[in-house]
């Protein structure tokens, strides 16, 4: 397996389902509600693969499925249907939905981190700052107290908070600094992959700049693969040679970043690329 991950069929319901929108294929509709039984078809026939190093951008508008991808890579959310497979869990063998809790854990907690737009959602808002990057390599079964202040520290320094600020609490560092030490927490237990979701949303576009500069430094120094979740196909040209572009819980167009964008083939993907760069 050369890919790192390989998601395949990808479908999320939220909501009861039925017979329609349960089965293989699902009735479109633009509000992402099934018309049989009002379910939402929050994304369906989603498949992709990401490759080691690589940074994999998802784009589309708001509503059209991407947080809903991710968290059903995170295991936040429960996938309807669909398989993944990750190449270092059983050599890439085992559909990750068939893992059993512990692996699951495993996945959450070593192989993979996550970046969430909104900080409450990835830091723990009762813990210091190095409290919360500390936190992820106990809960990985890192004991030795020396060790975990150590790697803590250098990769604090290596996103650039400053070191009066480890033991703020989150509530007092700017978005910039939340986001830092967030991505900090995903980064300290080596993982092969790191979801993002939009993680640059709420901030300047000033301190946003810097942050699309730390984890495009951080993917090519680390090598770490990245999925890379935004509504902004600037964002997006910036980190990622390759892309998919969702719409209404579908993928609707992928491929090299620069061909999508100079030579889009729906006009929904126009619209993303104008909305944006122009
Ligand atoms: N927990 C949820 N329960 C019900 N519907 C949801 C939930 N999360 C998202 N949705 C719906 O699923 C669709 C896709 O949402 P989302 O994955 O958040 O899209 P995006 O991240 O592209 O904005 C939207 O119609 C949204 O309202
Ligand atoms: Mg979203
Ligand atoms: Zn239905």
């Amino acid at each position: 397996m050369n890919a790192i991950l390989k998601v395949q069929n990808l479908k999320k319901i939220y909501g009861r389902g039925c017979d329609d929108c349960l089965g293989t294929n699902p009735p479109y509709s633009k509000d992402n509600k099934c018309p049989t039984c009002g379910s939402i078809i929050a994304c369906t026939d989603v498949n992709f693969d990401v490759y080691p190093g690589e940074i994999l951008g998802i784009v589309g508008e708001s509503g059209s499925g991407k947080s809903t991808v991710l968290s059903c890579l995170y295991f936040n959310q429960q996938a309807t249907d669909g398989k993944i497979f990750y190449r270092g869990i059983e050599g890439g063998e085992k559909d990750l939905f068939n893992l059993n809790a512990q692996t699951r854990r495993q996945l959450q907690n070593i192989h993979f981190g996550i970046v969430y737009q909104n900080p409450h959602l990835g830091l723990n808002f009762n813990v210091s700052g190095e409290g919360n990057v500390a936190e992820r390599l106990l809960v990985a079964g890192k004991r030795n107290f020396n060790t975990i202040q150590n790697s803590v520290h250098s990769l604090l320094e290596r996103v650039a908070l400053s070191p009066s600020r480890y033991k703020d609490f989150p509530k007092y560092y700017s978005g910039g600094m939340q986001q830092r030490v967030q991505i900090a927490k995903a980064l300290i237990s080596n993982p092969e992959l790191i979801l993002l979701d939009e993680p640059t949303g709420g901030l300047d576009v000033s301190v946003q700049a810097k942050i699309l500069d730390l984890i495009r430094s951080i993917s090519r120094e680390l090598k770490v693969a990245m999925i890379m979740v935004s509504h902004d196909m600037q964002v997006i040209r910036l980190l990622c040679k390759r892309i998919i572009v969702m719409k209404h819980g579908r993928v609707v167009e992928s491929g090299l970043t620069d061909r999508v964008i100079d030579d889009p083939k729906e006009a929904y993907t126009q619209t993303l690329v104008h909305s944006t760069i122009q």
